[in-house]
């Protein structure tokens, strides 16, 4: 173990490799496993082979086709966004995660990132840096890896030219001083003919640094995660009898031993561990890593997503938090709209309250921005139902990264890096009052609830809530009507119709009908309201019972002939951008309380049909 590293600290190194696309990344990645032996016979017979007929190094074998099968594969869909691959010298283990170079895989990058503790960057040294290469470099930085290797490829094709390379070395410096990096090595080579790659070459006698197996062998592994504060992220309690009660969890950092104290971030309580159970008997000690059963001295309350950590060293409990945002689906991810959240095993429904600005992630520049797309990064707010334990991503990696996952549609919508909590949460109390929901709303005599009517533009929304809430006002009901064009005039009068304006539209009226319902009234919603989140959203708000989604179906050929306001000839004519309908999306209720189909039958109809259901649930008599 060089310099007396700690145990486990050094002899694994999981680095990145990631350079643009013809950089030879699968070239050197190839050489590197042959160099140190980790190719086995059968695999370098078939590699002499294959290279004879696809290769394109002539004689020599062609190491990239060593990794492409899973190139091909890629290409497909069919693999995995990254590659692990192991490979070991005499004295290091390495985990390398091959990211695709492609200018789109962001995302593909981060998922690599997250647990890299070096990462490999590749240029063409004929082509210099790359767009390519200051967005891999600021991705990594951003993930917290600390040291870059700077591999200079193709050497010979720039004549083994020392200034071509130092040329290309110190633009690279310059451009990575404000990131923040502990170490940049930069070391030329020439991956297809082995140079300088796990042998100096005479060629490169010039180069006075490591080769690159030379700069891996020696890197400090960032894996200290064992030397933070103790996490403990609860996956589950096991009560298999009476008698035994054990939680069961993972390391996600430091250490712990029989007799050490613990808290539950979230409540505060405190206990000591009892035991660490085994199955071939108790453990003296648990380390980052590990998945370990826990039984603590006293029967305090503790569940699955709960963090136990070191008492003397508590992480942020927080509701509202800065993060680092890097969205990984098609989606765009927008701000309102209300993600699940998990942070180590726990989960909890979240929203980004404002993205402060978009990382342009070739320059480091900073921009305004009303969503982030696929592969953007972003910092935003983020304000959670439940209050979140954290670390700081720049802390603790493994207990401060989350994800979001989109809602509706269950795929993983971004990865986020908490920067910091934020202060306005602590400062802000809920006030009781002594008259309340159910005080107001036996003085009206009525169950409040919203009645939320969803459909096209030109669907009858309108004209069958006007209706209806005449009828609950005949009939002796506290009503109010909230219409997507009226709030539009006042309190949404800065929204427009993209789908981030969508959300907030619906949020802001989903929040007044909330108030509204806590004032005692029955509220009739008028909004196209055309994605299922957000109505998810509006009804999750509410108690059960209070929201009612009535569907107002209309064939879209139906509204377009009424045309009630002429906007539909409009949108045709290309005059109206991002028409419900036209250019713009909506999303059907799968589940509607009540579904009218008001291109078949008439508005008395559909009223009728909402006053039988208001009079089934006891909203009239
Ligand atoms: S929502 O999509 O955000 O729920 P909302 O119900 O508030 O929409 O407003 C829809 C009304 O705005 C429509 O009835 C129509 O009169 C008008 N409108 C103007 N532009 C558009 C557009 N691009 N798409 C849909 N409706 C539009």
């Amino acid at each position: 173990m060089p310099d007396g590293a700690p145990d486990g600290a050094r002899d694994l190194l999981r680095f990145l490799a990631c350079g643009a696309v013809d950089s030879g990344k699968s070239t050197l990645i190839g050489r590197l496993l042959f160099e140190t032996g980790n190719v086995r016979e059968d695999e370098l017979a078939a590699l002499v082979r294959d290279s004879k007929r696809y290769g394109t190094t002539g004689e020599e074998p062609d190491y990239a086709l060593l990794l492409d099968g899973l190139e091909a594969e890629r290409e497909q869909g069919i693999t995995v966004d990254v590659a692990w691959r192991y490979f070991s010298t005499s004295c290091r283990r390495f985990i390398v995660a091959d990211a695709p170079g492609h200018l789109q895989y962001t995302r593909n990058m981060a998922s690599g990132a997250a647990s890299a503790s070096l990462a490999v960057l590749l240029v063409d040294a004929r082509q210099g840096l790359q767009d390519q290469t200051r967005r891999h470099a600021l991705i990594c930085a951003l993930f917290g890896i600390p040291d870059l290797v700077l591999a200079v490829n193709k050497m010979d094709a720039v004549g083994y030219d020392e200034a071509a390379f130092t040329a290309i070395a110190d633009e690279f410096r310059a451009f990575a001083a404000p990131l923040g990096l502990r170490r940049i090595v930069a070391l030329p080579l020439v991956a297809r003919k082995g140079e300088n790659v796990t042998r100096p070459a005479v060629a490169l006698s010039w180069h006075d640094g490591p080769t690159l197996l030379g700069a891996l062998e020696d890197a400090a592994s960032a894996e200290a995660l064992t030397d933070l504060p103790l996490r403990i992220q609860v996956q589950g309690i096991m009560r298999p009898d009476s008698e035994f009660r054990g939680m069961a969890g993972t390391v996600a950092s430091g250490r712990v031993a029989p007799g050490d104290p613990v808290a539950v971030a979230g409540s505060g309580l405190t206990s000591r561990v009892a035991r660490i159970v085994a199955p071939r008997g108790d453990l003296a000690e648990a380390t980052a890593g590990q998945a370990v059963m826990l039984c603590l001295d006293d029967p305090i309350d503790v569940g699955r997503g709960d963090l136990l950590v070191a008492p003397d060293q508590r992480p942020a409990v927080a509701a509202q938090f800065a993060a680092r945002l890097v969205a990984l689906d098609e989606a765009p991810l927008l701000p309102g709209r209300r993600y699940a959240l998990r942070i180590g095993h726990f989960w909890t429904a979240a929203s980004i309250t404002s993205i402060r600005h978009r990382l342009d992630v070739v320059t480091g520049g900073q921009h305004p921005a009303r969503r982030l797309a696929m592969n953007e990064i972003g910092l935003c707010h983020l304000a959670t139902t439940e209050p979140v334990p954290f670390d700081p991503y720049a802390e603790n990696r493994a207990t401060g990264s989350f994800i979001l996952v989109d809602q509706t549609s269950h795929r993983t919508a971004a990865a986020g890096l908490i920067a910091h909590p934020l202060r306005r949460d602590d400062n802000i109390r809920r006030e009781t009052f002594l008259v309340d929901k159910p005080a107001r709303a036996t003085l009206a005599g009525q169950r409040p609830a919203v009645i939320w009517f969803t459909g096209l533009s030109g669907s009858g929304k309108s004209t069958i809530a006007k209706r209806v809430e005449q009828e609950l006002h005949q009939a002796g009901r506290h009503t109010y009507s909230l219409d997507g064009d009226n709030l539009r005039h006042g309190l949404c009068r800065d929204l427009g119709f993209t789908a981030e304006d969508r959300v907030e539209n619906i949020r802001r009226a989903g929040e007044v009908a909330k108030l509204m319902v806590d004032a005692g009234l029955i509220v009739l919603c008028s909004f196209i309201s055309p994605f299922r989140g957000e109505r998810q959203l509006v009804r999750d708000m509410l108690e059960p019972g209070e929201f009612l989604e009535v569907f107002v179906d209309a064939p879209l050929d139906v509204c377009a002939s009424r045309d009630p306001k002429g906007l539909y000839a409009k949108a045709m004519a290309g005059l109206i951008p991002s028409f419900t309908g036209i250019d713009s999306p909506y999303e059907a209720p799968e589940a509607p309380d009540l579904h009218l189909r008001t291109g078949e039958q008439d508005a008395a109809a559909s009223v009728a049909a909402v006053l039988v259901r208001l009079r089934q649930d006891g909203f009239i008599d």
